[in-house]
């Protein structure tokens, strides 16, 4: 089969924030270069795109992943059998705790976070399971000049250890959908004001899931600088929601966006497979 030579995707923004719907496409189909370079650009411009009836292979689903960034072999997750580079997000009718049930971006603990998360709903509940997402570009944007300029000359601890790690499982019993709790030894250090690889906009880079203190400060000074940015970052005017059917796929920017799980279909079966897409280092504003 030829690579599709789709040029123009009809492109229809899901909220004032951030997001859009991309028709048009059948990611089935091997992608040109120039569709994938089309896909990249809607994801800098809209910080999360969405596709619909997209019942792909896990073959198709790896192949097209590949056309947009390398693929990062997520350390933590459960795979999808014989997959390793697709990682489930599951939650079976009898477990009461979701995966990624609160506000964060994926990876944020390693030294080159990841570009993006492409997530294919494989089974959904009748109703719920639904994902938000906020943009932090529009948050940054939102805040005062004299914050803005305080944030953009700090940097922040992000850590994989509090959430994957050895003692992190002892209290967050997840079953076995979160392996090689070993491994969990990730820090990294990052500017709280960030510049897009790509499109050059300032993004506000802490979240509540990984972001433990500023540099420089304790946990408990940092605490209500972040509870504030957290609270802040969580406006429903910086955000939208996506409502899953079978088959629909969100990739979302890890670097410009946040994003949570709703858990709200106790006693149904929601499964999802995900892959990470690789990212390039990340910089300051100065
Ligand atoms: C995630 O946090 O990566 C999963 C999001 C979801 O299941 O909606």
């Amino acid at each position: 089969m030829s690579p599709s030579s789709i040029l123009h995707l009809e492109i229809i923004p899901t909220s004032g924030a951030l997001g859009a719907e991309l028709r048009g496409i059948d990611l089935a189909q091997p992608l040109s270069a120039d569709t994938a370079q089309e896909i990249r650009g809607a994801l800098a411009e809209h910080g999360v795109i969405f596709f619909r009836d997209q019942n792909i292979t896990p073959e198709q689903h790896i192949a097209f992943a590949q056309c947009l960034a390398p693929i990062n072999i997520n350390r933590f997750f459960k795979t999808a059998p014989g997959y390793a580079e697709i990682s489930e997000v599951r939650k079976e009718p009898e477990q009461d705790k979701n995966i990624g049930g609160a506000w964060h971006t994926d990876h944020s603990y390693d030294h080159i976070p990841a570009l993006g998360s492409i997530l294919l709903a494989r089974e959904v509940p009748e109703r719920g399971g639904d994902t938000m997402f906020a943009a932090m570009w529009q948050a940054y944007e939102a805040l005062s000049d004299g914050l803005k300029q305080t944030l953009e000359g700090l940097r922040a601890a992000h850590s994989s250890r509090h959430v994957f790690g050895v003692e992190a499982r002892k209290t967050r019993n997840m079953g076995d959908r979160l392996v090689n709790a070993e491994l969990a030894t990730q820090d990294a250090v990052h500017p709280v004001v960030i510049r897009h690889p790509e499109n050059g906009r300032k993004i506000l880079y802490v979240n509540r899931t990984f972001t433990t203190h500023f540099e420089g400060w304790t946990a408990e000074e940092s605490k209500p600088l972040l509870e504030y940015l957290y609270a802040h970052g969580s406006r429903p005017e910086f955000q939208t929601r996506f409502q899953w059917e079978k088959g629909s796929i969100a990739i979302w920017d890890n670097r410009s966006t946040w994003h949570l799980a709703l858990n709200d279909y106790h006693g149904e079966r929601r499964l999802m497979h995900r892959i990470t897409l690789e990212g390039t280092p990340i910089a300051g504003v100065h």
